[in-house]
């Protein structure tokens, strides 16, 4: 049976149920009653009931701020920090596409649909952040900069190459220039999951903390808040691709190898150091953030990635938050959106809510 081609629009022979979230059988009938993994159905409604709109932010205030608060540096790192994180969403949206392609769950299919949603609202939202307080060239030195500052390109290439290494083969296999091999399938595929929850997980959410130390100090805080309803929905990705990743291992024992593990421990090592690379380089001559702070975060993060994906902390330090003033700032507050806090007080659907342990798999 083919992993490559999987998706079909009906079948009536077999279960709705799905065999496997990937390279499995389904019928193509989404039964949300009949999953093999339940925690989806609410993992779904509550990325579902987190919907938001770049419109719900004000930015009056932050306008000023930029252009009278800012020192250069600041607004220049500001417009990085936002042209890289648009390149990350904009990799994100495009690859869950593919991913929700491949998946033959239809519960699966149906996160990353909402998730790859979620991505192209957040790069609408950095639009609207750009477009607000930007001005042209402003704006043109923020979205080249994935293209133009080597250290950065560098940090990013490492996940890109593991993702595009997987597009490809699937494209191959898809025109026939390659045989599709189970196998060399699960292990691209698994190399490519990892770099993306690097993608989410690390280098997504050390960008937001920049926005939280402007707000710490009393700046652009309509900007910090809408970074905070993404920072949410990025925590709920988080989550999901860490299940997905644990199911992936469950269904497939010939991935659970210690020389996968050393790969996946050795994988985040490297993309940590890049990115402490990368801090040190963009986060000098600032007074609203140290590196030393920063670099505690990044091991942070990255413990909680190896939590997500079951493996044990790699840095032993950091296996709490330090800087407990990134907490603080970087929690929505809800005040920013009472509109969507009244339209769910008056919903009749009252979604229940729990935290994302604990799954029934
Ligand atoms: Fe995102
Ligand atoms: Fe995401």
């Amino acid at each position: 049976m083919s992993v490559v081609k999987p998706f079909r629009i009906f079948n009536g022979k077999v279960n709705n149920k799905s065999t496997r979230i990937f390279g499995g059988e389904a019928s193509g009938i989404c039964d949300w009653d009949d999953l093999k993994y339940p925690a989806l159905l609410q993992i779904n409604k509550e990325m579902f009931s987190e919907y938001w709109i770049e419109d719900e932010i004000r930015l009056g205030e932050d306008i000023k701020d930029y252009r009278q608060k800012l020192t250069d540096k600041e607004r220049y790192i500001f417009n990085t920090v936002t042209g890289y994180l648009t390149q990350l969403d904009s990799i994100a949206n495009r690859f869950n596409f593919l991913l929700g392609y491949l998946t033959t769950d239809p519960s699966v299919a149906g996160c990353i649909q909402l998730i790859a949603s979620f991505e192209g609202l957040h790069n609408r939202s950095y639009q609207y952040l750009t477009s607000t307080m930007l001005n042209d060239s402003e704006k043109r030195q923020a979205f080249n900069a994935p293209k133009e500052i080597k250290t950065l390109m560098k940090r990013n290439q490492i996940i890109i190459d593991k993702i595009q290494t997987f597009v490809d083969y699937v494209e191959d296999v898809l025109i026939g220039k390659a045989v599709e091999d189970e196998e060399k399938f699960f292990k691209l595929l698994y190399e490519a999951l990892f770099a993306y929850i690097i993608l989410e997980g690390l280098y997504f959410s050390g960008g937001f903390v920049y926005f939280h130390s402007l707000a710490r100090d009393n700046k652009m805080i309509g900007s910090n808040n809408m970074i905070n309803l993404i920072k949410k929905d990025e925590t709920q990705h988080n989550v999901f691709y860490g299940l997905v990743m644990q199911i992936l291992m469950l269904e497939n024992p010939q991935l659970n190898t210690q020389e996968n593990y050393d790969y996946a421990v050795n994988f985040i090592k490297t993309c940590v150091e890049a990115e402490k690379e990368w801090a040190r380089e963009l986060f000098t001559d600032i007074e609203t953030l140290s590196i030393k702070e920063y670099e505690n975060y990044i091991e942070y993060l990255a413990n909680v990635i190896c939590r997500n994906a079951g493996l044990s902390d790699l840095y032993t330090d950091n296996k709490d938050i330090k800087s407990r003033w990134i907490l603080n700032y970087g929690e929505k507050n809800g005040e920013h959106r009472a509109t969507k806090a009244d339209f769910f007080q008056t919903n009749v659907i009252n979604y229940s809510h729990e935290g994302g342990e604990g799954f029934d798999l």
